[in-house]
């Protein structure tokens, strides 16, 4: 039987990608829902003309009423709960949005039983607690979309002893800047930071990846998915046994050592269609082969440890995800602020860092025990990271 699929996020780099592998595996996935900001309408109208859902939806309600002349065929929601809504009308919903403005799609999905395929990580990562609680809803099911984290469930997959994994080992590619001096570092501009070596995405985690806060929220990200305790959800383990390598080629996705030491790897050449068929698809797997390996041209595989002095984000990262409660979404809030500065040209790269970690300074330690919680931590560290930035315009 096939599943009915909704895409929310459809028109970034994890939605088109995602559109490819349904058109690839039309008897196993339908495609029922689109959904996307609104900013880009052309892109929607194109994608729904090429796709056929039943349903678009755009998060800015004032263009869906044009959205909707333009595709009478479609039933058109808009509003700050639509792309949430789809929850309704799909058996898997692909979380493909770029920020904590994923949130409502994470926590609707699970909410209503439904399996999230997640790619939006920030979602997670800020709203923890909220997003576990959500977890436990009869027939939710989260299989992450991200290539570590899917790799990692794939390596969990060949052990059942759930207090048995010594430790994960998370792969970062080390972004265009690997290898660079502080000196270097301190020059680099915005074209530098998008040019990344393996991975061709939207410019938000492009960023991260440079900074190396991709693999720090990815750290924060592997404890939730597979923290403690060793249950029906958990691995038993904890931030001590959550390790990043840096490994320039992007083929091995991440490891699982079990307590015998031996090591299960994922392997495949860097394409996201991968992960985003496993998540649609799992416990089966899609009979479409993305990333095949040329064993033959691949010759070797490197790993090398990160440069925490050079890249303090991945530092900032662990601290935040050790103390808990909400310091994970004001890390998170105020990575988002500085990277759309950054982004923007209003600081430098290196400030990026300098601006989490000012942010970060101020966190009371408020514990992330509701939703409203989550929402009002997200508002504080969005507002300090501005008044910090603004600081720095009017004190360069
Ligand atoms: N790209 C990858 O290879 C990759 C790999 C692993 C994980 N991820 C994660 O996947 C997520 C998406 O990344 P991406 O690279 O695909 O980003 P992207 O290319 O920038 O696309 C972002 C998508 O989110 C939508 N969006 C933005 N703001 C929104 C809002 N307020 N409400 C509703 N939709 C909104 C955009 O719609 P509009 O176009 O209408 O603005 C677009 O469809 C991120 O969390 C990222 O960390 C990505």
């Amino acid at each position: 039987m096939s599943s009915r699929v909704a895409v929310a996020g459809c028109t970034g780099s994890i939605g088109t990608q995602t559109l490819d592998v349904l058109r690839a595996e039309p008897e196993h996935v339908e495609l029922v829902a689109l959904g996307a900001s609104g900013r880009d309408p052309d892109a929607l109208v194109a994608q729904a003309e090429a796709h056929r859902p039943k349903i678009v939806a755009v998060a800015d309600a004032t263009v869906a009423a044009a959205l909707q002349a333009r595709l009478p065929q479609c039933e058109v929601r808009g509003g700050p709960d639509a792309l949430a809504s789809l929850a309704e009308d799909a058996d898997v919903v692909v979380n493909g949005v770029v920020g904590f403005a994923g949130l409502p799609v994470t926590l609707a999905t699970l909410e209503r039983g439904r399996r999230l395929a997640l790619a939006n990580k920030e979602s997670l990562i800020a709203a923890g607690p909220v997003v576990q609680q959500a977890r436990s809803t009869p027939g939710a099911e989260l299989v992450p979309v991200d290539s570590e984290h899917c790799a990692l469930h794939q390596c969990l997959r060949a052990n059942d002893q759930r207090g048995r994994v010594a430790r994960l080992v998370l792969t970062a590619s080390g972004g265009p800047f690997r290898g660079y001096t502080a000196e270097e570092l301190a020059s680099v501009t915005v074209q530098d930071a998008l040019a990344h070596p393996t991975w061709s995405m939207g410019p938000k985690i492009t960023v991260d990846s440079s900074t190396l806060m991709n693999k720090g929220l990815e750290v924060i990200e592997a404890n939730e998915l597979f923290g403690e305790p060793a249950g029906a959800a958990g691995w038993g383990i904890g931030f001590d046994q959550i390790e990043v390598v840096v490994h320039p080629q992007s083929v091995v996705h991440s490891m699982a050592e079990f307590s015998d030491g031996a090591t299960i790897a994922q392997l495949s050449l860097p394409d996201m269609r991968l992960p985003i068929g496993y998540a649609l698809a799992y416990p089966d797997r899609i009979t479409t082969p993305y990333g095949r390996i040329d064993w033959a041209d691949l010759r070797r595989l490197d790993f090398e440890p990160p440069d925490l002095e050079a890249f303090g984000c991945l530092r900032l990262a662990y601290a935040a995800g050790r103390t808990g409660g909400t310091a994970p979404a004001w890390l998170n809030a105020a990575n988002e602020v500085a990277v759309a500065a950054f982004l923007d040209g209003a600081i430098t790269w290196t400030r990026i860092a300098e601006v989490i970690d000012a942010t970060l300074q101020h966190h009371d330690g408020t514990p992330a025990t509701g939703l409203d919680v989550v929402l009002e931590a997200d508002r504080r560290a969005r507002d300090l990271a501005r008044r910090i930035i603004t600081k720095d315009a009017i004190n360069p």
